[in-house]
């Protein structure tokens, strides 16, 4: 069960003493998580399996059928430290006709570029087999202060200011880091990785400091989410496994020089923010077969409350501590993060752009494109 760590200022350890400890730690973390608690749907939020991406259409279908005002006060798991999993329901007959196996959609399987070889594949993996999970002490308190720590000596470093993605859902921007996608291009990498509107030595030592952090997520939550998912979603692993062959090609060279770009085989990019998406939305840039991760991260003397994930569609809120994680299909449901009160809270968003995985999957974009924007 969790730790006391609230009276108890957190030991300074190097990060090679932390990735020394670091097997023990995976070891104790499946216990961590004995403490289950199911939450059972009579039905599957379907509302959004036809349309996607326009947040404005989202908001009005979501105000519509649910009672906000109510639901926000609804907390769904019994306690903090409580691994909570909400099973995806059986689909109903109608449901069944927009989506296939691993809930792709019907005219995404039916392109031409979609092999017979490429939907057997599909229906051999199944989908995720978990709508949301809350994983609990996925970090401990040492780990999250070297994270937070190494964030806010990036920014200290005065990087450019964020490519800002994200306005349907936050009135605060993020950086994203790492490798991103669009719909007729290959894979890049995106901006805030590189940093290119700064002049030397300043890039330098900017790019520095991001690598350090960016190595910290790898050799820290990486590792700890692959176990979860592993046991919780393999499905997500076999999805990611021919997407991490293709970009770990087309990305040799860069991967040689800078490491820190490789975040695979869960997720291809980070988005990093203080705030929270504070308007219902959906994530549209994700894919929908796969999880998104959202890694919640306290400082050392951070003092915060809030910043649940709402859900409307699961029936209310789910808190979300530092050090724990929420991985969801956040392309199926709409969600948001609640409000936020106080300092010290960093959110990171793990997940990988869904035009990089269907062009990594399906081919090339010119065969699947329009199907890919219906989602
Ligand atoms: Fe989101």
């Amino acid at each position: 069960m969790g730790r006391n760590t609230k009276n108890r200022p957190p030991r300074k350890r190097s990060p090679s003493k932390i990735a020394a400890n670091q097997a023990a730690r995976d070891a104790q973390l499946e216990k961590r998580q004995a403490s289950k608690q199911y939450h059972l749907l009579s039905c599957f939020p379907g509302e959004f399996l036809r349309c996607k991406n326009n947040q404005a259409e989202v908001q009005t279908t979501i105000a519509a059928n649910y009672n906000l005002a109510r639901l926000r006060r609804v907390v769904l798991p019994k306690d903090d430290n409580t691994t909570f999993l909400v099973p995806v329901p059986p689909l109903t007959d109608k449901q069944k006709k927009l989506v296939g196996p691993a809930m792709m959609p019907r005219i995404l399987l039916s392109r031409p570029g979609f092999t017979p070889q490429a939907n057997a594949w599909v229906e051999e993996i199944g989908q995720v087999p978990f709508l949301l999970a809350r994983f609990v002490d996925v970090l401990t308190a040492e780990e999250q202060s070297l994270l937070y720590e190494a964030y806010q000596e990036f920014l200290a470093a005065n990087p450019s200011r964020p490519e800002d993605r994200g306005k349907n859902r936050s009135d605060t921007a993020a950086y994203h880091f790492c490798l991103w996608a669009h719909y007729k291009l290959a894979a890049f990498i995106t901006r805030d990785s590189l940093q290119l509107k700064l002049k030397e030595p300043h890039r330098a030592q900017v790019l520095t400091l991001l690598d350090k952090f960016l190595s910290l997520v790898i050799s820290l939550i990486v590792p700890r989410l692959s176990l979860l998912v592993n046991h919780y979603a393999p499905q997500h692993i076999a999805f990611m496994a021919p997407v991490y062959e293709k970009i770990e090609a087309q990305f040799a060279a860069e991967f040689l020089e800078r490491p820190a770009l490789k975040l695979g085989p869960l997720f291809f990019a980070v988005a990093v923010k203080h705030g929270s998406s504070q308007y219902i939305h959906l994530d549209g840039n994700d894919f929908q077969a796969l999880w998104t991760f959202i890694v919640v991260i306290s400082s050392k003397d951070g003092k915060w409350m809030g910043g649940d994930f709402f859900a409307p569609q699961l029936g209310g809120r789910i808190p979300v501590r530092g050090g724990q994680a929420i991985a969801a299909q956040t392309k199926i449901l709409a969600h948001c993060g609640m409000e936020v009160h106080g300092e010290g809270r960093l959110v990171l968003t793990c997940f990988s752009h869904n035009a990089m995985v269907a062009k990594a999957l399906f081919g090339p974009p010119k065969e699947r494109r329009k199907a890919v924007v219906v989602g």
